[in-house]
This record gives structure tokens, C-alpha cells and sequence, in this order.
């Protein structure tokens, strides 16, 4: 990185602080992951360099004989791995990858159904600040208040009442298994389109640990950078027939060329993604999510919906008479990263409140484990009791430390 220090430093800098407070955090951000060098060694290559508007064999360019390659692996590795009928590795990001299956079957005006934001969608899902929210009338999906889960009754009820054109399935912070073959259902009973987001699941989906919605969905959304470990982007699937629509509105629809240094990232990330060790990770992270929300409930912490089936939970702090902002500052000044998060129903607003939502995707990639989680747990506790008093932020903040010093990450990168 000499050459970055010596024309840039201020930048150099900055990425250096980053890349310190990464290793010095318990990064509990369930949407965030530590990729392997390999596939930053991708992400920072020349394929950035190129422009290739189009698809393999067929471009605007000359000179795309290498991201042809790559780009054509990207999209095998994909249908193989999911088991898809079409793969569009193009998309920047998990909301342009919803965007493009929107536009490709949706015209303006029409109805969609999807999770409401505190529910667990995602803004892209219908939220009224977002594209989706403006260009489409949305009928929001709510968990049932007491179980706090989806009602797969009501929601056909629902479906039945309004007739969305789309329904969109997925979710930022459910922690349950969502039925896919029951939303496949009522889609059928309403002639619905079914989209299935799983930026969450995706790498749990890979490795067989949650259900795969590939056999049900019309279209499946993933983002490539949350629990499939590789670089920030997206990647959509669908049945073959709607593959030259999904193409079509990829590129020229709503994005130029693709990101091909990215593509590079998400093909390495892809092949990583059918190694037994994934597997064995991605089990041990749904193993360390159920050992923090089951040892963080036995301290008295409300979970929602009563536990996890996947890589992430939200706690309930009602009952600590704490807010979702209050807890996260706290955590945050101790080196533990989580970020606040609505709860269903919640009678705080989104800025402040009522839950955190804590991932294992990040440290189960620095190597922590059952143990791991239980002190995690009681750091936690220790550090809400006490409302973020000094002395106990001080103590958990060597604590932590101490624990993150077992588990290196990155040894092999010198700034
Ligand atoms: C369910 C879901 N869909 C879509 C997205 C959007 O991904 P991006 O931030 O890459 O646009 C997210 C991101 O958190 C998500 O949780």
C-alpha cells in the first residue's frame, strides 16, 4: 500500500483507522461480513478497468474476451449453487436487483404486498421514502402482534382482498423460516408474481441450512456481501422464461456496465460458497445466534418472535426501559458493534427505536463460537444494567478486547 500512502495519505489513513477499528470491534451487524483476501484480491483487480456493456458474447466493446470468462463462470457457479434456471450477476446492489424485477413485470401504479419495514422488509420491499413505496400501491404484511410471526392465513386473506400484482417475501430482520411454498401458494390463488428476497439467507440458503425459495419464486434477489461472505453486490435468479426480460431490464434498463472487478469477487465468493468448510461456518453461524439469544433470554432479555432460526435476532428493550438508540451508543462504546432496529408494532420511530438487531455472520467468520457467544451475552447484559456507567464501559471494553485478540483478523494484511 506504499504507493496509496505516498500520493494520497489522508485517504490512506482513513482506510488504515477502518481497517483497525474492524479488528478491534465485535461486529454484530447481522447485514455485515469479513470477505476473504482472495475475493478482495479480486475486487481491487484491473477487471474494474473495463467497460463491458452487455452480456457474455455479446457487447459494445472490444476487448472483452476476460470478463467474458469471468462473468460467464459468475453466472454457472450461481445456477449451480442455487440450483437456478437463470442467473443476472450485473446488479450493484440488492435494491437495484429488487428494482430490476419490479420494472421487468410492474407497470407504475400497480399493487405489490410486502413485509412492512418494522415487520422485517426491507425499504425496497414498499417503504414509502423508496422508489418502491412511490411508484407502486402497497399492501404491508404485518406479524401476527402476539407470536410476532407471519400469519400465512391472514396473508391470504389479505391477498385475496387487494390482488397485488407481486408479492415480495423476504426480510432484513425475521428471524423464522419463511414458508415459501405457502406464499407460492397464494400467489397462484390471485395469479400474483412471487419475488423472493433472501439478501439475508442466502449464504444459510447455499449451505442448506434454511429452505431455498429457487423451487417456489418467480425471481430471487440476494445480495452478495451479507452471509455469502463476498463483495457488495447483488445477484438475481429467476425461472428461464423471464431471463431475457430480467436481462433486458438489467442493462440497458436501469444500470450502464457492470462492475466486472465486482463480478470477479462474487464469482470467487460463489466458488467458496460450495466448500464443506461454508457449510460448517455457515452451521456454526446459526449455532452461535441461537447460543447469544438463548443466553442473553436466560438474563431476561425479550427476543422477538422467541428466538432465531438463522444468523440474526432482535431484542426486545422494553421491558429494560432502554431504546434501541440508548443501547447501541452504549455498546458501541465499548467496541461492540449492533445496530438499533424496530421492533413490530414498535411505538418508538425508526430513529430511535425499541430493539437492536444482533448478527453472528461477522465474528463466526473471526472464528468465535458457543463460549464465545456466552460472554458476549453477559458483556451485554453488563454493560445494559449498568446504563453505560464509566467504570463498567471501561471493564467490558478490555474484556473485549481480550477476547479480540484470539481471534486475528486479516494477520496478513500490513498497512
Ligand atoms: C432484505 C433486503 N433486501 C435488499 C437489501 C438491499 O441491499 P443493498 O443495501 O445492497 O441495496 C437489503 C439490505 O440490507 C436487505 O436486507
Amino acid at each position: 500500500m506504499l504507493q496509496l500512502k505516498k500520493i494520497d495519505v489522508e485517504i490512506y489513513e482513513a482506510i488504515k483507522q477502518e481497517l483497525e477499528r474492524q479488528r478491534n470491534s465485535l461486529e454484530m451487524i447481522a447485514s455485515e461480513n469479513f470477505p476473504s483476501i482472495a475475493v478482495m484480491e479480486a475486487q481491487g483487480s484491473v477487471m474494474g478497468n473495463k467497460y463491458a456493456e452487455g452480456y457474455p458474447g455479446k457487447r459494445y466493446y472490444g476487448g472483452c474476451q476476460n470478463v467474458d470468462v469471468v462473468e460467464s463462470i459468475a453466472i454457472e457457479r450461481a445456477k449451480l449453487l442455487f440450483h437456478a434456471e437463470h442467473a443476472n450477476v450485473q446488479p450493484h446492489s440488492g435494491t437495484q436487483a429488487n428494482m430490476a424485477v419490479y420494472f421487468s413485470v410492474l407497470n407504475p401504479g400497480d399493487t405489490i404486498m410486502g413485509m412492512h419495514l418494522s415487520h422485517g422488509g426491507h425499504l425496497s420491499h414498499g417503504h414509502p421514502m423508496s422508489f418502491s413505496g412511490k411508484y407502486y400501491k402497497v399492501i404491508p404484511i404485518n406479524v401476527t402482534k402476539n407470536t410476532q410471526l407471519i400469519n400465512y392465513t391472514e396473508l391470504r386473506n389479505l391477498a385475496k382482498k387487494y390482488r397485488p400484482k407481486l408479492i415480495v417475501a423476504g426480510s432484513s430482520s425475521y428471524s423464522r423460516i419463511i414458508h415459501w411454498d405457502k406464499f407460492r401458494e397464494i400467489c397462484d390463488e390471485i395469479n400474483a408474481y412471487f419475488l423472493a428476497d433472501i439478501a439475508h439467507y442466502a449464504g444459510l440458503v447455499a449451505a442448506g441450512l434454511y429452505p431455498s425459495p429457487v423451487p417456489y419464486a418467480d425471481f430471487v434477489t440476494f445480495t452478495t456481501h451479507k452471509t455469502m461472505r463476498g463483495p457488495r453486490g447483488a445477484i438475481i435468479l429467476s425461472k428461464k422464461k423471464y431471463a431475457p426480460l430480467i436481462d433486458k431490464m438489467m442493462f440497458p434498463g436501469i444500470q450502464g456496465g457492470p462492475m466486472m472487478h465486482t463480478i470477479s469477487a462474487k464469482a470467487v465468493a460463489l466458488k467458496e460458497s460450495m466448500s464443506k468448510s461454508f457449510q460448517l461456518y455457515q452451521a456454526q453461524v446459526i449455532s452461535n445466534a441461537r447460543t447469544l439469544a438463548d443466553s442473553l433470554a436466560k438474563k431476561g432479555y425479550k427476543i422477538v418472535s422467541g428466538g432465531t432460526d438463522c444468523h440474526m435476532f432482535l431484542v426486545d428493550l422494553r421491558s429494560q426501559k432502554m431504546t434501541g438508540e440508548q443501547v447501541k451508543t452504549i455498546l458501541e462504546s465499548a467496541n461492540i458493534t449492533v445496530n438499533k432496529n424496530s421492533i413490530p408494532y414498535d411505538p418508538q420511530p425508526p430513529a430511535i427505536t425499541s430493539g437492536i438487531r444482533i448478527g453472528t455472520p461477522a465474528i463466526t467468520t473471526r472464528g468465535m463460537r458457543e463460549q464465545e457467544m456466552i460472554k458476549i451475552a453477559d458483556y451485554i447484559d453488563k454493560l445494559i444494567s449498568s446504563k453505560g456507567e464509566k467504570k463498567v464501559v471501561s471493564y467490558i471494553k478490555g474484556k473485549v478486547k481480550e477476547l479480540l485478540d484470539k481471534f486475528s483478523l486479516y494477520p496478513t494484511l500490513k498497512w
